[in-house]
C-alpha cells in the first residue's frame, strides 16, 4: 500500500487539517462541551476529503492518520437555509405546492432555534439538500431528524428521505426514486406508525414490524441506524423502539429457509388430539328418555268440543331429563403426534447479499409530503456514521429544549382553552392560538421575511452545517494548491 502518491496526500491532509482548524476557530466561539468541538473539527476535514476524493481515497490515507473519524452532515436549519435547501417546483403548476415557513413554531424551547414548517393545508411539499457523497459500506449509517406536528396531525406524513445518485432537486417529487424513507406517518386511527422503507434492487420494501410513532404536538427525534452486520435500530427520543435484522424485518431477499414444498403428511399421521373414550358405555335406558313431555300444567279448554275438535291432547314441553343423543366422552389420544408440519429446508431461491445494507452513493436528504393539515416542523437533520454523535446531538438540541417546549405548549393550550371558554364572537386578541394557517394569502413573503431576520450567531450550538463544510473544503483546497 505504501505507494509514492501517498506522501503528497499526507502533506495535503496536514494542510487540510491546519486550515480546517483555523477555519474552525474563526467561525465558532469556542464550544466548551467536552467533545463537540473536536468532532466538528474532524467532520470538517472528513467532509472536505469526501467531496474531493470520495470515500475510497480517503480511506487510503486520512484514516491512517486520525482514528475514530466521524462522517457528519448536520442541517441545523438556520438563517441562510435557503442556500442549502432547494424547494422543488413539483406541483407548482397545479397550484398545490405548499410553502415552507422558517420558524420555531407556536411553542418551542428556544425561539431562536428555527426549523422549516409546512404552512398550508391540502398541499404537497418537496424540498431537498445535497451533501458530500457517502457510502455506508463497512460503516454504520445514522439518519436522524426532529419533527414536531403542531397541528395535531390527523392525516399526513412527517418522514424524510435519503436519495442517491444524481437528482434534479428542482424536480424532486413523489416519483423521484429514493433509497430510504423514514419517519412518522399518521392517518386516521389506523395509521400511526414509523415508516422505514428501504429500496433494494429498485423496489421499495416496507418494514414488517409495527413501530408506533409519537402522536402529540411536541418535538421528537427519530433515528434510524443501519449497521454493517445488517442489523438496524429505530429510536425515538434516543430510546430504542425496534431493532432486528434487515434479513428478517424486511422482505429484501427471499427468505433463507422455507417449508419443504415436496413434503407430504404421512398417511398414518395421527393428528387427532382427542378421541372418544372406548371405555365409555351408553347408560342403560338412556334412549328411553323422551325429548318432550306433555305439559302437566295444560288444561283442556272449557269450550273444547271433542266431536268437532277431535280428542284433546296436552301440548308438549321439553323434557329436562333429556340430554340429547348419547356421545361417549372424549379423552386425550395416546397416539397423538401433534399437528403435522412440513420440514424446514434451505430455500433454493435464496442468494445471500453481504452488501444488503449498503447504499453506495447517498447524496441528498429530502422531504416529500402530502399534508391535509399543515404545521409539521423539521429540524436538525443528521446523516452520520456515528450513533454516539447522533445521540449527543439529540441531547444537545431536543434534549435541552424539551422541557421548555412542553411548558410553552401547555401555556399555549391553557390560553386557547381560556379563549374558547370566553366564546365571544368578537375574536379577541388571540395572538397565536388560531389553528395553523387558514388565510394563507400573504405567504409569498414568508421567505423574504426570513432573509432579514436574526443575526448569525444566534442559537448556534457548535455543530456543523453543510455550508460550513463546503466553504471549509474550498479554503482547504486553496491552501493546498499554494504549497
Ligand atoms: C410562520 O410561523 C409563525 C409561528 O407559528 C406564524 O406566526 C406565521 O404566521 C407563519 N407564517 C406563515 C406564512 O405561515
Amino acid at each position: 500500500m505504501a505507494n509514492p502518491k501517498i506522501l503528497p496526500l499526507i502533506l495535503f491532509s496536514l494542510f487540510a487539517i491546519a486550515s480546517a482548524k483555523v477555519f474552525f476557530e474563526e467561525r465558532f466561539e469556542v464550544v466548551d462541551d467536552d467533545c463537540g468541538g473536536f468532532m466538528d473539527f474532524i467532520a470538517v476535514i472528513r467532509a472536505a476529503f469526501h467531496m474531493k476524493f470520495g470515500r475510497e481515497k480517503e480511506s487510503d490515507f486520512l484514516c491512517l492518520m486520525i482514528a475514530n473519524l466521524v462522517f457528519v452532515v448536520l442541517y441545523e436549519i438556520e438563517d441562510g437555509w435557503e442556500n442549502t435547501w432547494v424547494v422543488s417546483d413539483w406541483k407548482k403548476d397545479e397550484n398545490t405546492a405548499g410553502v415552507w415557513n422558517f420558524t420555531s413554531g407556536k411553542w418551542n424551547g428556544d425561539p431562536n432555534d428555527k426549523g422549516i414548517q409546512t404552512s398550508e393545508d391540502y398541499r404537497f411539499y418537496a424540498i431537498s439538500a445535497e451533501f458530500p457523497k457517502f457510502s455506508n459500506k463497512d460503516q454504520t449509517l445514522v439518519f436522524q431528524f426532529s419533527v414536531k406536528h403542531e397541528q395535531k396531525l390527523d392525516c399526513g406524513g412527517g418522514y424524510m428521505k435519503l436519495l442517491s445518485g444524481e437528482v434534479d432537486q428542482k424536480k424532486f417529487g413523489g416519483d423521484t426514486p429514493y433509497s430510504i424513507m423514514f419517519g412518522p406517518d399518521i392517518c386516521g386511527y389506523s395509521t400511526k406508525k414509523v415508516h422505514a422503507i428501504l429500496n433494494y434492487n429498485e423496489a421499495n420494501h416496507l418494514i414488517k414490524k409495527e413501530v408506533p410513532c409519537e402522536t402529540d404536538q411536541l418535538s421528537h427525534v427519530y433515528t434510524l441506524i443501519i449497521r454493517p452486520d445488517a442489523t438496524y435500530s429505530i429510536l425515538i427520543d434516543n430510546v430504542e423502539k425496534q431493532t432486528g435484522s434487515l434479513y428478517s424485518d424486511w422482505d429484501l431477499l427471499p427468505s433463507k429457509t422455507i417449508k419443504d414444498p415436496e413434503a407430504k403428511k404421512p398417511e398414518d399421521w395421527d393428528d387427532k388430539e382427542y378421541i372418544p373414550d372406548p371405555e365409555d358405555k351408553k347408560p342403560e335406558g338412556y334412549d328411553d328418555i323422551p325429548k318432550e313431555l306433555p305439559d302437566p300444567e295444560a288444561k283442556k279448554p272449557e269450550d273444547w268440543d271433542d266431536e268437532e275438535d277431535g280428542e284433546w291432547t296436552a301440548p308438549t314441553i321439553p323434557n329436562p331429563e333429556y340430554k340429547g343423543p348419547w356421545k361417549p366422552k372424549k379423552i386425550k389420544n395416546p397416539n397423538y403426534q401433534g399437528k403435522w408440519k412440513a420440514p424446514i429446508i434451505d430455500n433454493p431461491d435464496f442468494k445471500d447479499d453481504p452488501e444488503l445494507y449498503v447504499y453506495p452513493d447517498l447524496r441528498y436528504v429530502g422531504i416529500e409530503l402530502w399534508q391535509v393539515k399543515s404545521g409539521t416542523l423539521f429540524d436538525n437533520v443528521l446523516v452520520s456514521d456515528d450513533p454516539e454523535y447522533a445521540k449527543q446531538m439529540a441531547d444537545e438540541t431536543w434534549g435541552k429544549q424539551k422541557d421548555a417546549e412542553k411548558a410553552a405548549f401547555e401555556e399555549a393550550e391553557k390560553k386557547r382553552d381560556e379563549e374558547e371558554s370566553k366564546e365571544d364572537p368578537a375574536d379577541s386578541d388571540a395572538e397565536e392560538e388560531d389553528e395553523a394557517g387558514d388565510a394563507e394569502g400573504e405567504d409569498s413573503d414568508a421567505e423574504t421575511k426570513v432573509d432579514t431576520a436574526e443575526d448569525e450567531d444566534e442559537g448556534h450550538v457548535g455543530f456543523l452545517s453543510p455550508e460550513m463544510m463546503m466553504s471549509c473544503d474550498e479554503e482547504a483546497l486553496l491552501r493546498a494548491k499554494s504549497v
